[in-house]
């Protein structure tokens, strides 16, 4: 693929890499490229990060043509530039493309075109423990109309965004309300998918969940209210009885990389993992009588985040005293070392550029 580049004329100062926080700073340049039916890809280019100027009718704006993704770079102990697992998240946007009715970037692209924009903004990677350049790939329908159809072309950009912790609690215990009311998604809808009308979606539950001093929400599955399925942006594990449960990917539930790669990792050490629907009256029963020992989303943005807490209609069960449990730390320490490169990737997970 030939990336045409255009250099920003004036480069922004880089913030302090003490407290990032997460996507509130957003580097000099994107990665930009069209498709057009009949045509296909064109014009990939590194240009200098800007508005992008848009049609009203912009087929996006109206009907939600748009998936996304979120990977990280790392410079490791030797200096070197790292990704994790970039095909998987080529891979999964092809399949949230299908759904979604967009046309398709295949994965070799999807994977030049990050390594291009890392390596050309690679001074962006903060170096600080626990920080990293988090990339956003999104795709997005470009036509301008406003009639209901497959849109005829589509605008792929990646930018770039030095990160730290997702949650301002770091990697602490967080409150989790679980939700009742609303849903995020269901078999046969768009939950597998990375797409934005998910998350749009999603934002009431966060907000009433904040609104009652929790952290996040955890979802139910959308038909019987029952079966726990993702926490906030995360996938989410419980261990009950030294089993690790997981909600199985069935259609409603995001295959993430980080959910794939603790998995591995958990049964490479011996751990029964059960991917299964798991009732939230069995979970909450679990922690009542002490069997759920430890509870963690996982993902990229926060890689894992330990639950402390859960309230449900009315009833309160606190895991492990609103500690990081042993297990949680262990899987942080182990997916992290291996991001970072502090640890042998025995996996061969991490693509050096
Ligand atoms: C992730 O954890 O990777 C996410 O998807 C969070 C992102 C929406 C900010």
């Amino acid at each position: 693929m030939e990336i045409k580049i255009e250099r920003a004329q004036t480069l922004k100062e880089k913030p302090s890499q003490d407290n990032l926080g997460f996507g509130n700073y957003f580097t000099d340049h994107i990665f930009m490229m069209d498709y057009t039916e009949g045509k296909g890809w064109h014009d990939a280019r590194i240009v200098p990060y800007a508005p992008v100027p848009m049609d009203p009718a912009t087929m996006v704006l109206h009907y939600a043509q748009e998936t996304f993704e979120g990977l990280k770079a790392y410079r490791d102990p030797n200096g070197d530039i790292t990704l994790f697992r970039p095909e998987m998240n080529a891979r999964r946007m092809i399949n949230s493309n299908r759904r979604i009715c967009m046309a398709e970037l295949p994965e070799d692209m999807f994977v030049e075109a990050v390594e291009a924009i890392v390596k050309y903004e690679q001074d962006w990677i903060p170096t600080a423990k626990d920080t990293s350049l988090y990339i956003r790939p999104f795709m997005f329908a470009s036509e301008a109309g406003v009639g209901v159809h497959p849109a005829k072309s589509y605008t792929f950009i990646i930018i770039l965004s030095p990160v730290g912790n997702y949650y301002p609690e770091g990697v602490n215990p967080v409150k989790i309300w679980v939700e009742d009311e609303y849903v995020r998604a269901v078999k046969g809808g768009t939950g597998f998918t990375k797409c934005g009308g998910n998350y749009a979606a999603s934002i009431a539950a966060q907000v009433k969940a904040e609104s009652h001093g929790y952290t996040q929400v955890l979802w139910l599955d959308g038909v019987h209210r029952k079966y726990v399925e993702e926490v906030g942006t995360m996938n989410v594990m419980f261990v009950i009885d030294g089993k690790v449960i997981t909600a199985p990917l069935e259609g409603s539930v995001l295959p993430g990389v980080t959910r794939d790669s603790i998995i591995h990792i958990l049964k490479d050490w011996g751990y029964e993992v059960e991917e299964r629907e798991l009732s939230i009256d069995e979970l909450m029963e679990a922690g009542k009588n002490g069997k759920l020992t430890e509870a963690f989303g996982t993902g990229t943005a926060a890689v894992i985040s330990p639950v402390g807490q859960l309230y449900y209609k009315g009833e309160e069960v606190i895991i492990n005293d609103f500690k990081t449990g042993s297990l949680t730390q262990k899987l942080y320490d182990t997916l992290t070392g291996i991001q970072w490169g502090r640890i042998e990737d025995k996996y061969g997970w991490v693509r050096h550029l």
